[in-house]
């Protein structure tokens, strides 16, 4: 059986320190050139809330595949809509105040019952998501679209 020298020992440490080293520098840029994939849309639905947490009036805003999704409680029911603002990607808001969606980059506004534009820079309406309950939770998905 050969004996480890010290030297020998020393050249190991070495070599799993420069391993180490290497990997911490080229991890990062590796990973910025090769960005892990994500869904534009999740394949199953996602849960938002439960209904009794979700009032009338009420939204969240969940994530959901590559971008957030917002869901609206209104009082025609159940709407929920990507919240990437059409005209430079800003994350819209459910203004419960004025009962329509706003993006706050540019004063965009949104009619909460279609995604459709009321106002603004926005060239065209929200993206529509589809909504669900089951078993008294409220359930977002991209629908037959995706
Ligand atoms: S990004 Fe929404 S109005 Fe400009």
């Amino acid at each position: 059986m050969s004996k480890v020298t010290r030297r020998d020992f020393l050249k190991i440490v070495n070599r799993v320190l420069a391993a180490t080293g290497l990997a911490a520098v080229f991890g990062p840029v590796l990973a910025y050139f090769y960005p892990p994939k994500l869904e534009e849309t999740p394949a199953e639905p996602v849960l938002v809330a439960s209904e009794s947490e979700l009032t009338v009036g009420s939204s969240r805003t969940v994530s959901f595949g590559r971008y957030p999704a917002l869901v609206i409680n209104t009082a025609a029911g159940l709407k929920a809509y990507s919240a990437v603002c059409t005209h430079f990607a800003c994350i819209c808001k459910w203004d419960a105040e004025k009962e329509q969606i706003i993006c706050p980059c540019h004063d965009g506004y949104f009619d909460p019952s279609d995604g459709s534009v009321i106002s603004g820079p926005p060239p065209k309406g929200l993206t529509p998501f589809q909504t669900e309950i089951r078993d008294g939770d409220i359930y977002v998905s991209a629908g037959d679209e995706s």
